[in-house]
């Protein structure tokens, strides 16, 4: 039952809502394919339009030599805390096509959720901070603080211009905190705060053979075969026991979390069997030794296959020496490890694995940095009340394995620590088909993000 102003306000508003974030979600805003650049674009201004609708007062398009950004501010008094919104409006690619139930981009409600590519990923939660500042300012005629909001268009795709941004702007984009919302919470009934996230470097690997393909008969048994190559590279960079990464220097800078930090981690709710249905029914966990599941997904670092290519894979036979195979991997990194340094380190690694008779070629990209957040930060308090107040329940401290380069970013850059209230759930099928924002997920959020600006207003009062 509502029990104030905004709670009524909210729940009489909540179909409009809902309506208003579909028709959001029907611009294919996809950074990572070329030919929807333009849909990128139009999903810039359809944003900053919105921004403008809900109340903002300035809101304009910021060009990138990428995909456009999107800058809005409401200025309320220089006297009060400014708190800084940061969120993409860009989404993933939505192959397999054939696997959503309902077209990406034609969104549909079922049971509870609404299921569209960029529901909670991150568009449906950038949609509810419009909507919180919309409702308070409906419910109160102004907010208790200043708002800024700066919304990237290319997140999904490495943020590769938006630290330019971050550096060029800093003087609008000043603020005494920033707030994401682009992470989820442990399970509906279990609210959490995110406190710290996964960097990210990765590594393009080419292995040549023959000029073309050949004839497996006329010269299998004395021609290197780059698949088979291939395979001998990648199976060397784990330790078939250990599960460990092998590659020379690959821990060298990682900081250990410390026994607070595990012991935080272990006071967090985990079922191994819940999250082995999360991840598709897989049959058993399995990770690095030494370390729970928990503190595998949090604080350890990985390397990942991602995909795989070389030689034929239609129907029925063709007997080739293939000339040509491939592999992308990523690693998920940890404090203090530099992605730059890691991306170098596992080429090194790839090119001293590299058998005769073939030539392999690695690229390293350095993706970004991870980020741990002050649990101590009064905004972290402001933050837990907010989800308290809604929820019912004082939320867990909780870190996640993704990335979200630009939160250091603006902590590097400018010294401006964030605060995580993502609304998203574990299962929620980010970046596959099927993706879902829980309504009652984003209706509650609405309703922590309308209460946050209070919490935060007199938490950073600075007089
Ligand atoms: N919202 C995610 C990050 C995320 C995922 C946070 C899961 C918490 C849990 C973000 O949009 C994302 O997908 N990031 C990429 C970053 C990469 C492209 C640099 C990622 O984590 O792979
Ligand atoms: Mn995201
Ligand atoms: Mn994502």
């Amino acid at each position: 039952m509502p029990e104030n102003d905004l709670d009524t306000y909210c729940a009489a508003n909540e179909q409009r809502h809902v309506d208003e974030l579909i028709e959001f979600l029907r611009i294919p805003s996809i950074s990572a394919d070329p030919a929807h650049a333009a849909d990128v674009r139009r999903n810039a201004e359809y944003l900053a339009e919105a921004a403008r609708k809900a109340g903002f007062h300035h809101a304009e398009i910021i060009e990138t030599a990428g995909h456009p950004a999107v800058y809005a501010e409401r200025l309320v008094d220089p006297k009060l805390p400014t708190a800084l919104i940061y969120g993409h409006h860009d989404v993933q690619p939505v192959d397999p096509l054939n696997e959503w139930r309902t077209s990406p981009f034609e969104p549909e409600v079922r049971d509870g959720n609404l299921y569209g590519r960029g529901a909670v990923d991150d568009k449906g939660q950038v949609w509810m901070h419009l909507k919180a500042v919309e409702s308070v300012l409906a419910v109160r005629g102004e907010l208790p603080l200043n708002l800024k909001l700066i919304v990237e268009g290319e997140e999904e795709s490495g943020s590769v211009h938006f630290e330019e941004i971050v550096d060029a702007e800093q003087a609008r984009l000043r603020a005494d905190i920033l707030v994401v919302s682009d992470t989820s919470i442990v399970a509906p009934g279990i609210p959490s705060l995110c406190t710290g996230l996964r960097g990210l470097a990765g590594v393009q690997v080419q292995v040549q053979g023959p000029a073309l393909d050949l004839h497996s008969g006329r010269f299998g048994g004395d021609v290197a075969n780059p698949i088979a190559s291939l395979a001998e590279i990648l199976a060397s960079l784990h330790d078939p026991v250990t599960r460990r990464v092998r590659v020379p220097g690959f821990y060298d800078d990682v900081r250990e979390p410390s026994a607070d930090e595990r012991a935080l981690f272990a006071s967090v709710p985990f079922d191994v069997d819940e999250f082995r249905a999360e991840a598709g029914d897989v049959p058993a966990t399995i990770g690095e030794a030494g370390w729970t599941d928990r503190e595998r997904l949090w604080a350890r670092p990985t390397l990942e296959f991602n995909g795989i290519w070389g030689g034929y894979s239609g129907p029925g036979q063709k007997t080739i020496i293939p000339a040509t195979a491939g592999a992308k991997i990523t690693c998920r990194l940890v404090p203090n490890q530099d992605p730059q340094h890691i991306a170098e380190l596992v080429r090194d690694a790839v090119l001293a694995a590299a058998p005769i008779g073939v030539t392999v070629t690695a690229n390293a990209v350095g993706g970004g940095r991870p980020v741990v957040t002050s649990i101590d930060h009064p905004a972290v308090q402001a933050a837990s009340r907010a989800m308290e107040s809604v929820f019912g329940i004082t939320p867990a401290l909780t870190r996640e394995g993704g990335s979200i380069p630009p939160v250091e970013s603006f902590a590097r850059v400018m010294g401006l620590q964030a605060v995580l209230v993502g609304l998203g759930l574990p299962d929620d099928q980010i970046h596959a088909p099927n993706e879902k924002f829980t309504l009652d997920m984003y209706f509650k959020g609405i309703r922590v993000l309308g209460r946050l600006w209070d919490e935060l207003a007199v938490a950073l009062r600075t007089s």
